[in-house]
């Protein structure tokens, strides 16, 4: 035993001798990556007699902070001292003049640790954060860490997250582990999205109803929107005023500014049914129970304004942040239309439009705000009618609007849909669940830049940074929120925080893989999304036939798959190049490495018929949105399935489908197939008629039927079965709905012809 330990000794002294230190091809855990970190010589090993040396009182935040994660997760605490110890290892803040409160240097040599930063600033904290991600993860009382110097700053000044707790509610202890999240990963903006129309969080003690009724609706929508199901379980919650001081103190130690938001002038039902005279018409209404975008909104008589400057006074008071969110999102302007007060006020400030109306609105609110010493900041919308004075915006509609404000010189907080909605999908949505829509994966997020090139270097400056949004109407608890928030938020800090030219997806990949045990070991429910495979179909050159590609990382394991309807396990065949599809079967896929499945299985059904893979030629090309793998998508083998997957589907606003599938070969066929959408509440409508046709030279057409929707399969197929007939073209006209009937949402616009699949047997 003795001489095996000291051959084993004898093998890392030459190591070391050589300067093969086991440190130097590791990849250090941490995320976001930082600016500069060099790895030095040795290890430094943190036990129970490692001392914390201070010198003055301003570090106690971090060393309670290291303190409290010491003895939670390794069951020990550092004592402090006032001088350098002698024979002990040691870990010292060193306080120096610097620019900025976010940097800090990390030396870590064989019995020190430096840390050098700003007194009483954030980057002491962050080198903490540091230190953390670079300990072992497994539980003893002796930590040993590499020797390294790090050097950091971030890129961007808003690292922000946001949270919806109107559409659900969470209680102060999620919000503080969501807290708790951000500053793991740098993050120093929360956006307290505090009121909608389906609840209103916050205390204001002059309007008491405020919380009494607008925190509380009567049932909640259950299922997807086109479902239109509602519970009737009474669901509501609020802060208090203390409580919101707690969680604001609380996030302050972690250096994390709060942004809270009061929605206006739209997204404002739950107000208004706390006090009906803050609307235009001053009816009584209930809290939403479901979502969308509602028209009973704020009223412009001065007395709604004085409600809402004595409410953001409270809110101003609670939040020691420079900046308020005050919305100004989706507001329709239905109610002002035919308001006297909203048409006389528009007529008294000399203005064009309700647009304008709106800017009238938020310049009067910044007014206020900024004569209490703070500063607005809304959603884009802010622009329409001309931009408040000081106002900053938070381009979430794309980048477009925060290129304009920035033009204009505003301040700009960028967080697109496209990029930075965690509402998201974050893989196929058969293999997740219901969220809203969209496809926002972890990849998409780490390769998002927050500066557009649309700008100058001047211009630029205004971009202060990015957040992303998580609106709740479909995440019901707190695990369902960290499920998607992670890992897609890891990806955004590192956007925000390191170096452009230092990111790099692999390098990030790998370190996240050791951020998901830390991340198993705090109880953080995160989605392992990345290790998908993705099944994407591409036309074979063999006829009736597809050829199939799984996709995958590759730096994550191998695919391994089966086609016979089990399930794939590390034995299963492994995935060398395409396969090629030419009858109806199950392929399953899924991802393994050392013989462990990572994430999940995907299976998809293919059905493959005589349509299948043939030349087809569209009358109308569908919507260049809803036209995702283009008129293949139709006889791809995939029958596009439900909840919609927006990959599967053709779309067609307000067009006709006409589309001829040519068989290549006169043969006999005797039954056809299409499948369409029908949800109404996102425009999508059923055809009026279906009309199947033959021929045999392409030119003279027999039609066979018409059919209408009341003869649909399961509501949605237009199937025909007949006589065999000899033929080798097929012709299908679909008949747009036509415009949106009144009543409906949506009335008055083109409706939307969705399809997919067309089967010829
Ligand atoms: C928003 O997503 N309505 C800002
Ligand atoms: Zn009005």
């Amino acid at each position: 035993m003795m001489k095996r330990n000291s051959i084993f000794i004898l093998l890392l002294w030459l190591l070391d001798f050589y300067g093969v230190s086991q440190n130097q091809n590791t990849v250090l855990p941490i995320i976001p990556k930082p600016q500069s970190c060099e790895i030095t010589q040795g290890q430094f090993t943190l036990s129970p007699t490692t001392k914390i040396v201070v010198t003055s009182s301003s570090h106690q935040n971090e060393i309670d902070w290291l303190n409290e994660y010491l003895d939670k997760y390794y069951h020990f605490k550092l004592k402090t001292t006032a001088a350098i110890p002698k024979n002990d290892s040691y870990l010292e803040f060193v306080s120096i003049e610097g620019e900025s409160n976010e940097d800090y240097e990390l030396t870590i040599a064989k019995n020190q640790i430096h840390i050098s930063a700003k007194e009483k600033s954030a980057g002491s904290f962050y080198a903490i954060q540091t230190l953390i991600q670079l300990l072992p993860l497994e539980k003893t009382t002796t930590l040993v860490i590499p020797c390294l110097k790090i050097n950091d700053s971030p890129r961007f000044k808003w690292r922000g997250m946001h949270l919806d707790v109107s559409r659900h509610f969470f209680s102060i202890s999620s919000i503080k582990k969501y807290i708790d999240l951000l500053a793991l990963y740098k993050m120093n903006t929360f956006h307290w999205h505090l009121t909608d129309d389906q609840g209103w969080r916050i205390e204001i003690k002059k309007y008491p109803k405020l919380t009494d009724i607008g925190a509380y609706r009567k049932g909640t929508m259950v299922g997807p929107y086109s479902d239109q199901k509602f519970d009737s379980k009474p669901y509501g919650g609020f802060y208090t005023q203390e409580e919101i001081k707690d969680i604001v103190a609380y996030a302050s130690k972690r250096y994390i500014t709060i942004v809270p938001e009061i929605e206006m002038p739209g997204h404002s039902v739950a107000a208004v049914a706390a006090y009906p005279w803050l609307s235009c018409i001053g009816k009584q209404i209930d809290v939403e129970k479901g979502w969308g975008v509602f028209e009973d909104v704020f009223c412009t008589k001065d007395s709604t304004f004085q409600f809402l400057e004595n409410v953001l006074d409270e809110v101003m008071n609670l939040f020691p942040g420079k900046y308020i969110h005050i919305g100004g999102d989706e507001c329709p302007k239905t109610r002002w239309k035919t308001c006297k007060t909203c048409q006389a006020r528009i007529k008294t400030e000399n203005l064009k439009n309700e647009h304008e109306l709106q800017s009238y609105f938020i310049t009067r609110i910044e007014k206020h705000v900024n004569s209490k010493g703070k500063q607005i900041i809304g959603w884009d919308e802010i622009l329409e009618g001309g931009l408040a004075p000081n106002a900053a915006v938070m381009s979430w509609r794309g980048t477009e609007g925060g290129i304009e404000a920035a033009k204009q010189k505003h301040q700009v907080v960028m967080t697109p849909g496209s990029h930075c909605y965690f509402d998201h999908y974050q893989s196929a949505p058969n293999g997740e669940p219901l969220a809203i829509g969209g496809y926002t994966p972890l990849e998409k997020v780490y390769a998002f830049e927050p500066i557009p090139t649309e700008l100058n270097t001047e211009e630029q400056n205004y971009i202060l940074g990015a957040q992303a949004n998580i609106w709740t109407e479909y995440i019901l608890n707190e695990k369902h929120v960290e499920y998607m928030a992670m890992p897609r938020m890891a990806a955004l800090a590192e956007v925000l925080w390191t170096p452009k030219d230092k990111k790099n997806e692999t390098d990030f990949l790998n370190r996240l893989q050791t951020h998901f045990l830390l991340l198993d070991k705090l109880e953080i429910n995160y989605a392992k999304a990345l290790y998908k495979v993705e099944q994407k179909i591409t036309p074979s050159s063999k006829p009736n036939t597809v050829e199939l590609e799984l996709i995958a990382n590759a730096s994550l394991g191998s695919i391994r798959y089966t086609s016979d309807g089990s399930m794939p396990n590390p034995k299963s065949e492994k995935y060398q190049s395409s396969i090629n599809l030419d009858k109806d079967m199950t392929i399953s896929s899924a991802l393994f490495k050392d013989n462990q499945l990572k994430g999940k299985i995907s299976s998809r059904y293919y059905e493959i018929n005589k349509a299948t893979n043939k030349p087809i030629t569209l009358k109308n090309e569908p919507s260049k949105s809803y036209n995702y793998g283009g008129s293949f998508t139709l006889v791809n083998g995939v029958v596009a399935k439900l909840p919609r997957d927006n990959n599967e589907w053709l779309g067609w606003s307000g067009k006709d489908i006409e589309v001829i599938v040519n068989l290549e070969k006169v043969q006999e066929i005797s039954s056809l197939q299409i499948g369409f959408l029908n949800e109404e509440l996102n425009w999508i409508y059923l055809p009026k008629s279906v009309e199947f046709l033959v021929s045999i030279d392409g030119i003279n057409y027999t039609s066979i039927k018409k059919l209408l929707p009341e003869d649909f399969q399961f509501e949605r197929f237009a199937k025909l079965s007949f006589q065999a007939k000899t033929v080798k073209y097929v012709k299908i006209i679909a008949q747009n709905f036509g415009k949106i009937p009144s009543g409906k949402t949506g009335a008055g616009e083109d409706s939307w012809l969705f399809s997919d699949e067309i089967q010829i047997k």
